[in-house]
This record gives structure tokens, sequence and C-alpha cells, in this order.
């Protein structure tokens, strides 16, 4: 009886330690994690308060977090004046962080936007992954509650569109016109062919190019249709004015590929050349639709007319140079997808001067109608009628008419 009272004592002291190690241990657990999570929060809370933080990434570049003061302080409050503009996916503001960087904001309509902060935090991972010198470059992005803004470095000569038909004194040389033509066509052949994820940009534009210093264009707002579902970015395109860029097969039918981008493209190029719109209903009937307007000229042997007449009177330009151009448009607005050209070949051709060796038929063009087109075409209708905030929209598409056939103004009523 005696002989077992100290083992037991000697049992209990060793478990007694042992419960007291494990407890210990637990205790000491806790603490790591809780301290630890405290550390990051405050590290991250000092980065933001600063020039925006690190967000955590095993990704090759981490995306730059801001906090939604940082970015109200940039800008003036998200200051009217501070507004560069406003597209389809929401307005756009000038600001300047503390360290004196200039970056444009743009903060999405959320509205629009169904998704939550992890799928939106991984769209803009791989988002500001692509990176090319005439892509404009996301610097990141703040992620509050419902606000969703994307951080952009802020380009000094803002948007072509302001410069080719705004009110902008500007005229650019033909060289500069030429480095911006090869430019976008380098930066979509990034997104299409040569990017790890395979992008069509789907909203190529002249508001969409932007302009640095000088002057080298860096295309803007790629995989932006990512933050939207299917159908509302294809709507957004066509409803918020930008149909004259639009690939009819992409209107008409929602075929999404590369191809509707360099649809875009030729409209753009034929822009920057003509210095005007795609679509002037304030033109004569047969210039109204720039597409239409490039193919009589060519069919005419007189393509060279499409010249503004600034760059006419720069005068220091050699025609063979801009028809070569015009010629690539021309092949881009192929009515038939497979016939446009992939952007490599694009840049291929614009590089070493070759020109196309297909026969053109004429190009496919949007148009804006409020009843059946004649029967001198073909034609398919669409309504798009699901933005209350627009009018019903009817958009049809000429195509393969004959060249001598009535200008499709003459029975267009818009
Ligand atoms: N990174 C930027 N730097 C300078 N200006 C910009 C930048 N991003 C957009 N903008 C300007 O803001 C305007 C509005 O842009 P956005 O909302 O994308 O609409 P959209 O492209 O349809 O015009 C553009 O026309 C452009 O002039
Ligand atoms: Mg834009």
């Amino acid at each position: 009886m005696h002989s077992s009272k100290p083992s037991v004592s000697i049992s209990f002291f060793f478990l007694g330690i042992a419960v007291c190690f494990l407890i210990v241990v637990i205790i000491v657990f806790v603490l790591l994690r809780f301290f630890k999570a405290e550390l990051l929060l405050k590290m991250r809370q000092y980065n933001d308060s600063t020039q925006g933080g690190n967000y955590l990434s095993s990704d090759l570049h981490a995306i730059t977090l801001f906090d939604f003061q940082t970015l109200k302080k940039a800008t003036n409050g998200f200051n009217e004046k501070n507004k560069l503009g406003s597209g389809g996916f929401g307005p756009v503001y000038q600001g300047v962080l503390d360290d004196g960087r200039v970056i444009a904001v743009k903060q999405l309509s959320v509205g629009k936007s169904k998704q939550g902060e992890p799928q939106f935090l991984a769209e803009v991972k791989m988002i500001t992954n692509i990176q090319h010198k005439n892509l404009v470059r996301l610097i990141g992005c703040c992620s509050e509650g419902s606000q969703r803004l994307l951080v952009y470095e802020y380009m000094e000569n803002k948007s072509l569109d302001s410069i080719i038909y705004g009110d902008n004194e500007t005229v650019l040389s033909w060289s500069t016109r030429f480095q911006i033509i090869i430019g976008v066509a380098r930066g979509l052949q990034y997104l299409h062919e040569d990017s790890h994820s395979r992008i069509i940009h789907r909203d190529i534009k002249a508001s969409n190019i932007l302009l640095d210093g000088k002057f080298q264009p860096k295309i803007g707002d790629f995989g932006l249709a990512k933050f939207f579902p299917e159908d509302q970015a294809y709507l957004s395109t066509t409803v918020a004015g930008t149909l004259g860029y639009t690939a009819p097969e992409y209107a008409i039918r929602g075929e999404l590929s590369e191809k509707a981008d360099i649809y875009s493209y030729g409209v753009l190029v034929l822009e920057i050349i003509s210095c005007r719109k795609n679509t002037d209903l304030a033109l004569p009937s047969e210039q109204q639709y720039l597409p239409e307007y490039a193919w009589r000229l060519y069919k005419k042997s007189k393509l060279i007319d499409l010249v503004d007449e600034k760059l006419k009177t720069d005068g220091n330009f050699t025609e063979t140079d801009v028809l070569h151009v015009c010629h690539i448009a021309l092949l881009c607005l192929q009515p038939e997808p497979n016939l446009r050209p992939a952007m490599s070949e694009v840049v291929g051709m614009l590089v070493s001067k070759t020109e196309p060796t297909n026969i053109f038929e004429k190009p496919a063009f949007l148009n804006r109608r409020s009843s059946p087109i004649n029967s001198g075409a073909s034609s398919e209708n669409i309504i798009a009628s699901e933005h209350p905030s627009s009018p019903s929209l009817s958009i049809s598409v000429l195509q393969n008419d004959p060249a001598n056939a009535p200008p499709p103004s003459d029975h267009c009523e818009t």
C-alpha cells in the first residue's frame, strides 16, 4: 500500500508537467498566429496609406492595393475638374499620389459588375501581368465595400480621339501617325498572340488609344470585359456609340474572335489617316460611313483623297506609304473574318512595306437604321433594346453589294 503512493504522485507530477507544456504550446501557437495577422495588417495599412500596398501574391507581379481614402485624396475627392471622361465601364479621374506619381483612376460602375472581391482581384492580377510597351500599365486597384477602382499610369497626351477629331490644334505628322498605327498593331499582336492569356480587346477605338509624352501609343481598357457579364460587355459596346468600330459578325451574332478586334483596327487606321470619325452624318451622303467611303475611293483609284487637309498641308509623306497603309486597313475590314489578316501579319506588312496580295471585297459595315434596307444589299437586323436608357437600336449590315450600287444613305433613316 505504502509503496504505490509515491509512484502515483510521480505519475501525477509528470502528467501535470505534460498538461502545462501542452497549454504553453497552445498559447504560444495562438499568440503567434494573432501577432502575425496583426503584423501583416499593420504592414498593409502602412503601405496603403503611403502609396498603395502589395497584396501578397505568388504570381509574377503582385497587385498593388490602394485604399479608397488614398485615391479620394489623389483625385480631390473625385472632383468633376479631375474627370478625364466617362465610358461604358464608369468615369475616369486624373489624380496625383503623395509620392508625386500622376495616375488615372477608373471607377468601375459596380451596378453592372456582379463580381465578388476574390474574382475581382484575380482579374486584376491577370491584367497586371500583361505588360507591353504598347499597352497602358495597370498600377493597382482598390476594392473596398462596393467600390471597385482601377489605377492606371497617366498618359500625358490623353487619347487619340481628342487629337484626331477634337478641337485640338495638334496636327499629327505622317511619321507620328505611322508610329501610332504600328504601335497599336504591336500592342494588339501581343494581346492576341504573345501574352500568356489570349485577350480579345473588344473595344478598340480612338478613345482607347492613349498617347504618352512622345506620342507613343498605348492601348487602354484591355481585359475590362472580364469584370462584367458577357452579354453586358457586348451590349455596352454597341450601345455606347462605338458601333462603327464593331465587326458585323460580333454585333449581329455575338461571334467573338480576334478578328473582331482586327476589324476595329481597320476602322481606326482609316480614322487616323482621314482625321475623322468613322460615322459622320453631317457629311455628304457618300462620305458618311468611312469604310464605305474608302472603298468608293479605292474603286476609283482615288484612295489618296482620304488623307485629311492638315496632313496634305504638312505634305511630309509619300503617297505610296499612305496607300500601303490604306490597303492594309481595307484587308482588316473584309466581311469574312477569315479573310482578315492576323495581327502579326499586319505588323509584318507594315514593317516590311509588303503589299497585301489578296483581292479585296467591299468592307462590311454597320449602319443605324429604323427601317429595312433596300433589296440591293444583304442584311440582317437586330434590336438591342435591353438598355432602358437607350432608344431601341436597329443595326443593319451591308456587304458585298456591287460598288456601283446607290449609297446606303440614299435609303437609310437614322
Ligand atoms: N490612363 C489614362 N491617361 C490619360 N487619360 C486617360 C487614361 N485613361 C482614360 N483616359 C481618358 O479618359 C477618357 C474616358 O475613358 P473611358 O472611361 O475608358 O471611356 P472611353 O474609352 O469610352 O472614352 C478617355 O477618353 C481618355 O481621354
Ligand atoms: Mg477607355
